[in-house]
């Protein structure tokens, strides 16, 4: 039986890539009023603005490629049940071979029809006003918003749970319901927090077998893996 591992990945893994994060200077959301571009009542107000803000994201997306920590990741693969729990909307876990991947946050390269939410469709170009589903309402981007439900947190927190060890990598730990994921971790877990910058919120500040590894991700995951491997 293969020893479980969870994955907590934020905006800073896909960084190195050349993806902004968002509260880092500079920001994603430092260009934006996040309400108006990642809410419901924003979509409501300017729904081309909010479909314009992820059309700019999705086109960057088909410009960039995995970095090493992706690929670390996928590599773990080979000698543990591994599950990615990403905040992240973008696809560089999967490009880099990853197989089992929980988005909570949603997917850049997909949309949804507004008034059916199980009618999902790959997307690869923008969508703009007028693109309908086949029952003919609106297609939005598939991607949660401030204020709307996490649909995969339960999954996600079974895998945490299960797992013997948690690598959290490039996240601000600051966005609930995703930051207090870590707490589902069993008292006898191996915690990793790989980030430049490492906040530690309430959740991690009770683990008590915690290694935060201060680095960007391209250099403390490898880091990490090789550990792991080696401990195989
Ligand atoms: N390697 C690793 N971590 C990095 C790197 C890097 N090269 N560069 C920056 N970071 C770290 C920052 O130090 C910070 O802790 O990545 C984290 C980015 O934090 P945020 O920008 O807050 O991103 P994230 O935690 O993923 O945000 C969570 O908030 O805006 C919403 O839905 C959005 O999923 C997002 C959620």
């Amino acid at each position: 039986m293969m020893k479980k591992i969870a994955v907590l990945s934020g905006a800073g893994v896909s960084a190195e890539s050349g993806i902004k994060t968002f509260r880092d200077a500079g920001g994603l959301w430092e260009g934006h009023d996040v309400m108006e571009v990642a809410s419901p009542d924003g979509w409501r107000r300017n729904p081309a603005l909010v479909l314009d803000f992820y059309n700019q994201r999705r086109r960057q997306l088909l410009t960039v490629e995995p970095n090493a920590a992706h690929l670390a990741i996928a590599q773990l693969e080979q000698y543990f049940d591994v599950t990615v729990i990403t905040q992240n909307v973008d696809d560089l876990h999967e490009r880099a071979g990853s197989t089992h991947i929980i988005h909570l946050h949603g997917e850049l390269r997909k949309s949804r029809s507004t008034r059916y939410p199980q009618m999902i469709y790959d997307c690869d170009g923008d969508i703009l006003l007028g693109d309908l589903c086949e029952k003919g309402a609106q297609l939005r981007p598939h991607i949660v918003w401030f204020g709307e439900m996490v649909p995969m947190l339960e999954p996600a927190a079974e895998a945490v749970e299960l797992a013997e060890t948690v690598i959290i990598v490039g996240t601000s730990m600051q966005v609930y319901p995703a930051a207090g994921l870590v707490g589902f971790a069993p008292p006898f877990a191996r915690i990793y927090y790989v980030d430049p910058n490492p906040s530690i919120n309430y959740e991690l500040s009770l683990m008590g077998n915690l290694r935060v590894i201060a680095e960007p991700a391209t250099t403390g995951i490898p880091k990490v893996v090789e550990e792991l491997m080696a401990r195989q």
